[in-house]
């Protein structure tokens, strides 16, 4: 199976290799069938752009490194309940978002590379609420690389997943940290420096963030992971950029919007031709890869013209030049 856009889908070649959900987190579209055009039109008008399915080319990929569906969106409805609870004045449901956490601490322990579900496989009300879920993900993720402890990876993704829950109350994007900031401080539960985490987010190691312009040793660690994970998942997601192109970006951005040591651990951390992506290798050979073992950045790839599958970390000469369609 592989992830594409619904715009590239082909009712020939392709069927739906997971279900496509509502608003609601229920299965619109189950697994296994072939989307008529008909519904196409339909998913895009409820903001689903992205698919998961099977054809020739893919089979035998299983994304492993991927969440589950049904376990990613159980902490996306989490999130919603205590999003709509925020901003309908009532208490956090905070029980819940520590399960939430829970789970996504104990699915990013267990497994070596993360690769994260586009929000678009969703309908869009259910979209920012997946985007601060995949945040959490990715930011555990390069938390990893500092072997934090159990009580610092909770604070760090209970940021994380509040980090924009100053949205709830307030339009404007230049004030949504603040306002998450004070939601935070006052729930007795929550440790000041995951409150931190949603103040500081969209905070720049050189000073030239928001809200305050703070800088360097003002920072907190965790506000620069969230904050690298977020505009990751934001070039995903908002720009439509393929991994590899949007970790350039971040690498560009080495030791000025971000500290050096929590660029390397993103880099370190998050897969630049995730399973699924097609390739063109530099021998001419156009590939699929297949799997990521041990080496981020050196996957089992598989030709597309012999179904030959090699691990690029036993070639060190063959190198990947883009991603395709
Ligand atoms: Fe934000
Ligand atoms: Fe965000």
């Amino acid at each position: 199976m592989r992830l594409i856009q619904l715009s590239d889908y082909d009712e020939q070649l392709m069927q739906l290799a997971k279900p496509v959900y509502d608003a609601q987190g229920r299965i619109l579209l189950a697994a296994n069938n072939k989307i008529h055009s008909k519904f196409l039109e339909r998913l895009m008008q409820v903001g689903v752009s992205y698919v998961v399915i099977e054809d020739a080319e893919s089979k035998g990929i299983t994304l492993d490194e991927m969440l589950d569906m049904p376990a990613w969106l159980d902490v996306i409805l989490i999130v919603r309940e205590g999003y709509l609870s925020v901003a309908g004045k009532k208490p956090l449901p905070l029980r819940n978002i520590l399960k939430g956490v829970d789970k996504l601490i104990a699915d990013v322990k267990y497994r070596p590379v993360v690769m994260s579900v586009p929000i678009s496989t969703i309908p869009v009300e259910l979209q920012l609420y997946a985007h601060v879920v995949n945040v959490t993900l990715l930011s555990l993720q390069i938390a990893k690389q500092f072997g934090y402890n159990d009580l610092q990876l909770r604070d760090l993704a209970v940021g994380c997943l509040l980090h924009d829950i100053g949205k709830t109350i307030i339009d404007d994007q230049n004030k949504h940290p603040e306002a998450g900031f004070n939601i935070l401080r006052n729930i007795k539960e929550i440790s000041l420096l995951s409150a931190h985490v949603a103040f500081q987010h969209h905070e720049t190691y050189d000073g030239k963030g928001y809200p305050r312009g703070i800088s360097g040793k003002e920072m907190l660690e965790y506000a620069q992971i969230c904050g690298i994970a977020n505009m990751y998942e934001n070039l995903l997601s908002k720009k439509n950029m393929p991994p590899h192109e949007a970790i350039e970006v971040i690498m560009a951005l080495n030791g000025t919007s971000f500290k050096e040591t929590v660029v390397h651990a993103f880099a370190k951390g998050i897969a630049p031709y995730p399973p699924g992506t097609k390739i063109i290798l530099n021998n001419g050979e156009r590939a699929i890869v297949t799997k990521i073992k041990s080496h981020i950045q050196r996957p089992f790839v598989r030709y597309l013209s012999s179904g030959h599958e090699v691990s690029l970390a036993d070639y060190p000469n063959i190198m990947i030049m883009n991603s395709t369609s």
